[in-house]
């Protein structure tokens, strides 16, 4: 596969070279995207952003807020840098509200809270955004006793979504477009043999989807130096520095795809599927086991065993 890209300020172009043989969809696009631009008016619209602390969730946010959505709600653990990013709205004049709700994806208590807070304050949601995630982390557990990553990344957002998809599901016979963007990474291609192990997920180790009328995608930003990356240790930095010369996106690009999935046209995506930067379909890239149904349902098995009582 070669899928070469160019960034421009801020607009970034990607395109495939002519040894690229993979086959594309009858909508992929190998597109730009300005935000500023191709992003419609999102007047009235309801914004849920996991990770809207920092990193690309906070990125989302100000790109959003240029639109008009009436309310984004951002969650994390860190007021402090939520705050900075409520200013950062008000400092570009938006109008939006932007509203903080705690919500530590490592605590499935939690993450219960912060439904219930959430469905306090609205009874309306079109867009959830799940873009919270940690990466080669220190090892260690949730406080619900399972492997940190997993627990927080996987975990953490079923139960989420589980709690916000009521409120995704009110919006029928309004406007009816509601959508969940999930981030995912390239980085799920190194997966131990088996894809999951199962056995093991109550241990430190070295995708959910709902069906209907709403829009479920996974989309992988590009590689961005956000603090996932920045704030790793030197050796693990190095390597992704040194495989991604001349790739390598600054935050605000990093948001562009996740932006795309939460706001293109409905007729251009296909619901259930993959998207690398930006919009383009990529799920003939998947390798087997991120495409196996029957690893998928075991995973879904386990996600709803793993959260009753919640
Ligand atoms: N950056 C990249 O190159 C890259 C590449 C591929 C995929 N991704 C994916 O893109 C997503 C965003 O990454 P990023 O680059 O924006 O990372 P980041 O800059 O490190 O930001 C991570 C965000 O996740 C939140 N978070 C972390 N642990 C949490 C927890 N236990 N509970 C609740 N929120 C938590 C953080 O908020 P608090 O600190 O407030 O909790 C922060 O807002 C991730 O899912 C990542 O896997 C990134």
């Amino acid at each position: 596969m070669n899928l070469c890209h160019g960034v421009q300020d801020s607009k970034i172009t990607f395109f495939r070279t002519n040894k690229d043989t993979h086959v594309a969809a009858p909508n992929a696009r190998s597109q730009c995207l300005n935000p500023d631009n191709d992003v419609p008016d999102l007047t009235g619209k309801t914004i849920f952003i996991t990770g809207g602390t920092n990193g690309l969730g906070a990125e989302s946010v100000i790109l959003f807020a240029k639109h008009k959505p009436a309310h984004i709600y951002i969650s994390g653990r860190n007021a402090k840098t939520a705050e900075k990013t409520i200013q950062r709205v008000r400092d570009a004049g938006s109008s939006t509200e932007v509203t903080f709700v705690e919500c530590n994806l490592a605590s499935l208590v939690s993450v219960k809270q912060a439904g219930k807070l959430f469905a306090a304050f609205t009874t309306r949601l079109d867009i959830l955004i799940c873009s919270a995630g940690i990466m080669a982390q220190t090892p260690g557990l949730t406080t619900d006793g399972y492997e940190i990553q997993f627990g927080a990344n996987h975990l953490g957002h079923a139960l989420l979504i589980k709690k916000l998809l009521p409120l995704l599901e009110n919006r029928q016979g309004e406007d009816g477009d509601r959508r969940i963007v999930i981030l995912t990474s390239q980085g799920a291609r190194i997966h131990p043999s088996g894809g999951i192990l199962f056995d093991n997920l109550r241990t430190v180790q070295n995708d959910f989807f709902v069906g209907g009328p709403i829009i479920t995608i996974s989309i992988h930003p590009g590689v961005v130096s956000t603090g996932l990356v920045d704030n790793l240790g030197f050796l693990d930095r190095a390597l992704i520095y040194s495989t991604s010369v001349g790739r390598m996106l600054k935050p605000e690009q990093g948001a562009y795809n996740q932006v795309w999935a939460a706001t293109a046209p409905r007729e251009e995506i296909q619901n259930w599927l993959y998207y690398e930067p930006v919009g383009e379909l990529a799920q003939s890239r998947l390798k087997k086991l991120e495409t196996d149904d029957g690893l998928a349902g075991r995973l879904w098995d386990w996600t709803e065993e793993a959260l009753e009582g919640f």
